[in-house]
């Protein structure tokens, strides 16, 4: 029996009806037991993500997978494992060999030839699994992984449509104004003009990425409704972390079981991926 879904059966409900799921990034054990726990409890679906960084960080994709999947057993709700922002087509095919369900090729920084051509050599060997794909248009901006903080690029909607035509990928990150991490490094803003004519013409699932801050509730669900699916978190999660295990070590000076440390830390990522799942309404979902 499979234990993981493919982000395309998640994407497609979410698109229709008109809610959105969060793919939270993860790097660790603890990190995926807060996002399982709180979609749990929610009843959401869940899309784990790992970065390359993330992956490299772990030890490689099959530790993240083989976690992922014990981690999953036995759930009730749909639980995707994503690979955010590949950079290249061997990453992506090692994720997929060791039992991702989902990818990302970012081929934002490369020709527009080269990013069909590559993302769709992605797709080939992804959809013959049953994995789905996703992909990137326009440059989203801030600072990513192992890259130097970049300026946001917006995706051209013709572009978008063309680049989603001959790639075949499920899924669309474009870049419509926002940047990943945190706010102060990144004022941002949603075009929703640009969102809107982007969703007219793809009509596939949207991706909004460096979603964590700078943007208000109110228009996380307004671009919701304007065709965004997907919606990845990281930064809200680090600050999440890092506050509750400041808290304790500065509360607590003899604490020194990791358990108890780290622990403080899960329990802080698991209530903001639950805030997450209700600005997203994806909760009931599952
Ligand atoms: P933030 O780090 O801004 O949450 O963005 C996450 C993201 O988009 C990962 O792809």
């Amino acid at each position: 029996k499979k234990i993981m879904t493919n982000l395309k059966k998640v994407l497609q409900n979410a698109y229709k009806r008109h809610y959105a799921v969060g793919a939270f990034n993860t790097s660790n054990l603890e990190i995926t037991q807060a996002i399982l726990s709180a979609s749990v409890k929610k009843k959401s679906p869940a899309i784990i993500a790992t970065s390359p960084k993330a992956i490299d960080y772990a030890g490689g994709p099959k530790i993240l997978a083989a976690m992922v999947k014990e981690a999953s057993r036995g759930v009730t709700i749909p639980v995707v494992l994503h690979l955010d922002h590949s950079k290249t087509y061997e990453l992506a095919k090692d994720c997929i060999d060791a039992g991702y369900t989902s990818v990302m090729f970012d081929g934002s920084r490369l020709p527009y030839n080269d990013n069909v051509r590559i993302t769709k050599k992605v797709v080939k060997i992804a959809h013959a699994k049953g994995v789905s794909v996703e992909g990137e248009i326009g440059i989203i901006g801030g600072k990513e992984d192992y890259l130097k903080k970049r300026k946001i690029v917006l995706a051209d909607p013709k572009i978008a449509n063309d680049f989603t035509k001959k790639t075949g990928i499920d899924a669309l990150a474009a870049a419509v104004g926002t940047a990943h991490g945190l706010a102060a490094d990144a004022p941002e803003r949603i075009d929703f003009s640009l969102l809107r004519e982007i969703n007219k013409i793809v009509k596939k699932p949207l991706v909004l990425h460096g979603a964590s801050q700078g943007i208000s509730d109110a228009n996380i669900k307004k671009a919701i409704k304007e065709g965004i699916a997907k919606i990845n978190i990281d930064t809200d999660l680090r600050v999440a972390f890092a506050k509750e295990v400041r808290a304790l070590l500065k509360k607590n000076k003899t604490v020194y079981d990791p358990r108890a440390i780290i622990g403080s830390g899960r329990d802080g990522i698991m209530k903001t991926v639950e805030k997450k799942i209700a600005v997203f309404s994806s909760q009931n979902k599952a």
